[in-house]
């Protein structure tokens, strides 16, 4: 079955051909983080503005490499949500307009499942379940335990900010450009992780609950002491890093202690962090399932992905009335 893949959730305007789910046959991304830079976060606006113009570009671009016609296409899948409203509409209305135009299915799947979905692409079929998932973004942080595609039961989430979203703040603080979780990385090669006593919030009665907006709040006490100087930039970037880091690696240790699972999968773009990468291999004895570095932020190709596994469980796409969610939950 080979499904057309469409997104648009947030800045990045993507399509993708997916045959059975895995192979990938193309892979388009035209993402508008360049205009957001000077905001320090994404303009809502701005960005719908981008996925207007970039839209069919996009799928144009995704079909040509795929070498795939619209007569071959089988399912047209598309991110129905959480993500920003005006954004998704363009994406769902581009795939509710190719579906009628091509007489192809269409199905809405949720673009935080997909993530997690990203990271099975790459493990054994059948997969390793009852597993754990963490999904690690700009505009998520979550911990679920993963019984099936499809059934996941949530453990923890953040409170506040999710964890990209903090290194995006972090790095504003730091002087770094945006997106800066990437800037963080690379100024803490150099940082001593131990120089700032930075330590990631605990929440009352929820163990397994995140939040990260108290580190935030220290970074920016630390950066304000007229004694910080450039010298001290990369101890600071290096202990935040930890401090957030470390914290979902405890967080994921305690969840496993609830009952055996078989792996980890891990999926959004903090996944891109190699210490994050260095600390899950270190601590963790299960297989751990990340995306590929060019999946891990978003992309059609996981959507592609997930629609073809929904079309299979439901043996049918959705009406064309189907509508996008800014917030839909996973679990
Ligand atoms: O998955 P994604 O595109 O966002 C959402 O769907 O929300 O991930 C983007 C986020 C940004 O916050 C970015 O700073 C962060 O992932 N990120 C990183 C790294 N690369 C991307 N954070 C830490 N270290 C990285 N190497
Ligand atoms: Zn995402």
């Amino acid at each position: 079955m080979i499904v057309l893949g469409i997104e648009s959730t947030c800045d990045e305007t993507a399509a993708a051909v997916v045959r059975d789910g895995r192979d990938v046959l193309s892979h388009a991304i035209a993402s508008s983080a360049e205009i957001h830079e000077r905001y320090g976060g994404v303009f809502p606006e701005l960005a719908c503005r981008r996925h207007i113009d970039a839209i069919m570009p996009v799928i144009e671009e995704a079909l040509e490499t795929a070498q795939i016609g619209p007569e071959e296409i089988d399912l047209i899948a598309v991110a129905k949500g959480p993500g920003l409203v005006g954004a998704l509409l363009i994406g769902m209305q581009a795939a509710k307009g190719l579906s009628i135009a091509w007489k192809k299915p269409l199905i809405g799947v949720n673009h935080v499942e997909a993530h997690l979905y990203a990271a099975m692409m790459g493990a054994p079929d059948p997969w390793p379940f009852p597993a754990l998932g963490l999904v690690l973004s700009g505009g998520h942080t979550l911990l679920l335990k993963i019984e099936d595609v499809g059934n996941y039961q949530l453990i923890g989430t953040t409170v506040d900010d999710a964890v990209g979203e903090a290194f995006d703040k972090v790095a504003t603080l730091l002087g770094l450009p945006y997106p800066g979780g990437p800037h963080v990385e690379e100024l803490a090669r150099g940082g001593n992780p131990k120089r700032f006593p930075f330590r990631a919030g605990r929440v009352k009665r929820s163990p397994f609950d995140f939040s990260f907006s108290g580190i935030k709040t220290s970074v920016l006490y630390a950066v304000r002491e007229p004694s910080f100087s450039e010298q001290d930039r990369p101890d600071a970037a290096a202990s935040f890093q930890e401090a957030a880091l470390q914290d979902i690696v405890k967080k994921t240790e305690l969840a496993l202690r609830d009952g055996p699972v078989q792996a980890i999968y891990l999926g959004g773009g903090v996944c891109n962090n190699q210490r994050l990468r260095a600390l899950f291999a270190e601590r963790f004895s299960l297989p751990i399932f990340w995306p590929p570095t060019d999946m891990s932020a978003d992309n059609a190709v996981m959507i592609a992905g997930l629609g073809f596994q929904k079309f299979l469980q439901c043996g049918k796409g959705d009406p064309l009335d189907l509508e996008v969610a800014t917030r839909i939950p996973v679990a």
